[in-house]
């Protein structure tokens, strides 16, 4: 394993005019897959990139983007749907800094992660990689992860920018996705990691968005990215996304990866020859490119693997998530006799497929672990294999499973998915366990006089039809390579689970508010659904599931006051929340702070997630919390206005045990935004009855109280054109009257 850096050059200089425009065009694409090209005129080497969502995959050898070939060994931490469950940005900073210090170690200087794609539908294959289907979790824990990475040295490459939710036809697909949804759905932790880390760079993803390629759309790419959010750093393409280069170019992508493709770079010079882009152009980008230097060591870096390795089990045992736990089956104490059954047990599914796979520099086995543990407890452990892997019948597994189980206290099986059912580059067809393993679990559960259920799945997978025969179900997700003795901690009340659910588990795939719309027919998928987006449609349309968004139990029990919600002069909300570990162990908890409001012209979710904070408390231990809720959380995106607006009204907040489950709140009022559109005659009469400046003069002006209007006539003439209300009402409105309100209501 290298430990091997280079160090940055003396002389790094960003004086660009001794470069000739047609060379210019050359060094905005990679040297080769990996590689940026050096640029000698400004003393600066070629920059290495490499994957890495939660462990590093540089390949020294071979190259590839699939994961075909092997990368260097580097320690694979939980990845993304795990770090997700755990809720806590502390967990997505000690693997940023770790990942950080082993990418220097291994001469890479930009990461390409974090990965904060929304999970919008459970059956996306990446799911495993990305961490939440809520934009404020995946924003924070995006955020921390790359500020920590960065303070490493080594650049990130946030990706994969934007609205990538699936991997059918990933590369020609296009999200066809309303503004609104987009600005408070699927951009909100693009902006959180850009306005609050700076990430060295932003990768911008293969799809389309409503008809244009993320890598050929500007309104992305400039106007949003650098205009709004006032982005500096460069935007990389994903590898191959690249279609069109001066299209590209224009649109304000900078580096296209990886290198090699000969064509594309003659296009750019062929452009500039005929005038179509500028020297400028070339020269905006190569600046940008140029800067990436910033993140080239200056010194090297030894890393202690030892030390990774138990981080990455630290690290997991806060991800995972229990459930259910009947009977206090769990944590497993006193004389006990253990059946220990599934395939999962010997050889853990703890990651996943594609350009995040990780070459991982050691593996923990749930078995090996609980068999270390259970012997310090004089506990005895039988294991039977229980059902095949690939999903074929195996009569004599289930039947030694089944006698194993039966001379036993507690079986506790390991089942999931294996790396075929779900990887990058493919998605999903449902969310199921193989059916040989559901029937394993049943009849299990028959005999046993208690079952645990250990899960190892990427994306979420349905208990239906076995939940409850079983006491207990710890969902591990993917917990990285620490990960079989993080479960073996938890199993054993060593480490106490603190993880929630990033991503609600649904009844069934056909509850879920994506399914009318996924993966989308004929090179279009409608978000459809639009902001009601994973437990936002749950909640406010009461559709049942089967575990909430934000659900996990613990081994002890925590209490919550009732928040006390103090309003600042700009609208910033500070939430102050008492919580006690009112059990017998120490543990930890996510106070989780939901906003909930009907305020406004437009339809809210239920309640939306805008604060949460994780604390450990010892038993009957207090600890004060204050969650900030800055006033944009208060906010909705006005596509009228093309602005964030509070609408003036009440609010809640909400300190909740999951999405579904309010613990205690606190309401309050906003004076909001006074925001206000110029009335035509082609405006609604409501919206005119609406208006925050003339509105209250409205039905005066035109000549008779509202009094005399009967709620229903109100409610009839509402819906028509102010011209229409004229023309069929027959009143005599002067034009002047009209002319005065409109004019009036321009000003703001
Ligand atoms: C993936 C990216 C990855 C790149 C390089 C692409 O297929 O979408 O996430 O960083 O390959 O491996």
């Amino acid at each position: 394993m290298s430990n091997q850096t280079t160090t940055a050059p003396e002389e790094v200089t960003t004086d660009l005019t001794a470069i000739p425009a047609e060379r210019k065009a050359g060094l905005l694409s990679g040297q080769n897959f990996w590689e940026t090209e050096p640029i000698p005129e400004l003393g600066i080497p070629a920059i290495v990139l490499a994957d890495g969502t939660y462990g590093l995959r540089h390949q020294s050898g071979s190259h590839d983007h699939l994961a075909m070939y092997d990368s260097d060994p580097a320690t694979c931490f939980p990845p993304g749907a795990a770090i997700g469950s755990s809720w806590d940005p502390e967990v997505a900073a000690r693997l940023g800094s770790a990942l950080g210090r082993e990418a220097r170690a291994q001469g890479v200087d930009i990461v390409l992660g974090p990965g904060i794609n929304i999970k919008r539908s459970p059956l996306c294959g990446r799911n495993f990689e990305y961490y939440s289907e809520d934009p404020h979790l995946t924003g924070i824990l995006g955020s921390a992860f790359t500020r920590a990475l960065q303070a490493e040295g080594p650049g990130v490459s946030v990706k994969h920018f934007a609205a990538n939710n699936q991997e059918t036809n990933r590369q020609s697909i296009s999200s066809d996705v309303d503004e609104r949804t987009l600005r408070e759905i699927y951009l909100p932790a693009f902006e959180r990691v850009i306005t609050e880390a700076q990430p060295a760079t932003v990768m911008a993803s293969y799809n389309r968005i409503n008809g244009v390629f993320a890598s050929e759309n500007r309104w992305l790419l400039t106007d949003l990215l650098r205009g709004e959010w006032g982005y500096k750093g460069a935007v990389v393409s994903d590898w191959n996304a690249v279609t069109n280069r001066v299209a590209s170019l224009r649109a304000g992508l900078d580096l296209e990866m990886p290198g090699g493709n000969a064509s594309h770079d003659a296009d750019l010079r062929a452009a500039l020859a005929s005038g179509d882009i500028d020297e400028a152009d070339l020269d905006a980008s190569l600046a940008r490119v140029a800067a990436l230097a910033d993140y080239l060591p200056t010194a090297s870096v030894a890393v202690d693997y030892d030390a990774h390795h138990a981080l990455a089990r630290d690290l997991a045992a806060d991800c995972a998530v229990l459930l259910r736990n009947e009977h206090q089956v769990l944590p497993l104490e006193g004389d006990l006799s253990l059946a220990v059954i599934g395939e999962f047990a010997e050889s853990l599914r703890y990651q996943g497929g594609g350009s995040a796979h990780v070459n991982a520099t050691r593996t923990d086995q749930p078995l090996e672990s609980i068999r270390s543990l259970a012997e310090e407890r004089e506990v005895p452990v039988a294991y039977a294999r229980g059902f095949a892997i690939n999903g074929e019948d195996n009569a004599l597994l289930l039947q030694e499973a089944l006698t194993t189980a039966a001379q036993s206290d507690v079986a506790i099986i390991f089942a999931g998915l294996d790396e075929r059912a779900e990887s990058e580059g493919f998605d999903r067809q449902n969310i199921d366990l193989p059916v040989n393993q559901v029937e394993l679990i049943r009849a299990v559960a028959a005999v046993a006089p208690r079952t645990v259920v250990v899960l190892s799945n990427g994306g979420v997978v349905s208990l239906e039809g076995w939940h409850d025969d079983v006491d207990a179900i710890l969902e591990g997700f993917l917990l990285g390579q620490g990960g079989g003795s993080a479960i073996a901690d938890l199993l054993f009340g060593r480490a106490n689970p603190s993880g929630r659910l990033a991503e609600g588990i649904p009844l069934r795939l056909q509850d879920h508010p994506s399914s009318l719309n996924f993966p989308g027919e004929r090179g279009h998928v409608r978000y459809g659904e639009g902001i009601m987006v994973g437990y936002r449609y749950f909640t406010t349309f009461e559709t049942p599931v089967r575990y909430p968004f934000g659900h996990g139990l613990s081994y002890t029990t925590f209490t919550s006051s009732t928040p006390a919600v103090h309003v600042n002069a700009e609208g910033d909300t500070a939430v102050t929340v008492d919580v006690t570990n009112t059990g017998q162990r120490a543990g930890k908890h996510v106070v989780q702070a939901y906003v909930a409001t009907d305020a406004g012209p437009v339809r809210r979710p239920l309640r939306e997630l805008r604060g949460f904070d994780k604390v450990h408390l010892e038993p009957g231990e207090t600890k004060r919390v204050i969650i900030n809720v800055p006033r944009r959380s208060f906010a909705y995106w006005d596509v009228q206005y093309g602005q964030w607006v509070v609408a003036p009204g009440d609010y809640s907040i909400q300190i909740c045990a999951d999405a579904n489950t309010v613990l205690t709140e606190t309401r309050f009022s906003l004076d909001g935004d006074i925001v206000s559109s110029e009335l035509t005659l082609e405006t609604p009469l409501g919206e005119w009855i609406d208006h925050p400046i003339v509105g209250e003069r409205v039905l005066n002006d035109l000549g008779f109280a509202s009094a005399e209007i009967s709620p229903e006539h109100l409610a009839m003439i509402r819906s028509m054109t102010m011209q229409q209300f004229v023309h069929i009402s027959g009143l005599p409105i002067p034009e002047e009257v009209l002319t005065g309100l409109m004019t009036a209501s321009k000003s703001d």
